[in-house]
């Protein structure tokens, strides 16, 4: 990388005379721990701008209490050579204490939205998430915001936030990149222990049962949930938070599966301590 930048003012100047000198700004943000799903977010930020600018950064506010914070997997000079390999040009790594100075008390949430699924599951985390990715898009001032599909709960709210207040920052969304055996990418994997990576694979069979089952004509919600937890329950020893079939843009539970209309199905399962994701985007 060019620069790897830590102060919040230094980060908005550089970002201001990129701007100034016609380049175009991509922004990825992540909380480091980076892996190839990353790598493809930041190839993809290549294709859309002059600059691509990776922010690395542990947001304390979307951790709820209980949850992983602590042990969140962190290594920037790892992360830069990482992100440098695939074409990032400024790693920014603000500090907590610069992000969330004593008095810091501004927050950005969305209603109902950021409720559901896994805002119900983990409370705050959206207001967390939201919050921080305003600070992250005023402080590297982008014109592209690249994210991920694995976090489809947090597109869908980055997407109506950019709209609602007007960021005039472009989202693209990237697919989810998944191991040969077809466990979605996330630093939260390391976490697992060689028993539960092996069960992990559950999360992508049921997802793909799922999309065979629709493909193949069954329209009730039910039953597609029903089969996917049988199959979970069956076969691992994963611990079901939530499975859901819900419309891809209200995020409102389907008790039938609609054609021509695009459709999320999204599950949260736990392997002992490590919670994981995974979803499918489908339209008939
Ligand atoms: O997707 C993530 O890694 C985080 O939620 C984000 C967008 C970097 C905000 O902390």
């Amino acid at each position: 990388v060019d620069a790897i930048i830590h102060d919040i003012v230094e980060m908005q100047r550089r970002a201001d005379e990129e701007r100034t000198q016609g380049r175009r700004i991509a922004v990825v943000p992540t909380m480091g721990a980076l892996h190839e799903g990353h790598g493809a977010l930041i190839r993809t930020a290549c294709m859309w701008a002059d600059v691509v600018v990776t922010t690395v950064f542990v947001n304390p506010t979307q951790f709820g209490p209980g949850e992983d914070f602590a042990r969140y997997p962190r290594d920037l000079q790892r992360d830069a050579a990482f992100a440098e390999a695939a074409g990032c040009n400024i790693l920014f790594a603000p500090a907590a204490e610069s992000m969330y100075p004593a008095g810091f008390c501004t927050h950005v949430d969305v209603e109902r939205l950021g409720a559901v699924l896994e805002g119900k599951s983990r409370p705050g985390h959206f207001r967390g998430v939201l919050t921080v990715v305003t600070k992250l898009l005023l402080i590297t001032r982008p014109h592209v915001a690249v994210f991920g599909q694995k976090d489809a709960q947090q597109v869908v709210l980055v997407r109506q936030m950019l709209r609602d207040l007007n960021f005039g920052v472009d989202l693209v969304v990237v697919p989810i990149v998944r191991e040969a055996d077809g466990l979605a990418l996330s630093s939260r994997n390391a976490y697992l222990s060689a028993g539960e990576r092996l069960e992990a694979t559950v999360l992508y069979r049921a997802l793909q049962q799922a999309e065979s089952a629709i493909r193949g004509g069954e329209r009730v919600s039910a039953a597609v949930i029903g089969a996917m937890r049988r199959l979970i329950e069956e076969t691992s020893s994963g611990v079901i938070d939530y499975i859901s079939i819900a419309d891809a843009r209200s995020l409102r539970e389907l008790s039938r599966i609609p054609t021509r209309s695009p459709v999320l199905v999204s599950l949260a399962v736990r392997f002992g301590e490590t919670r994981l994701i995974d979803n499918l985007f489908l339209t008939l």
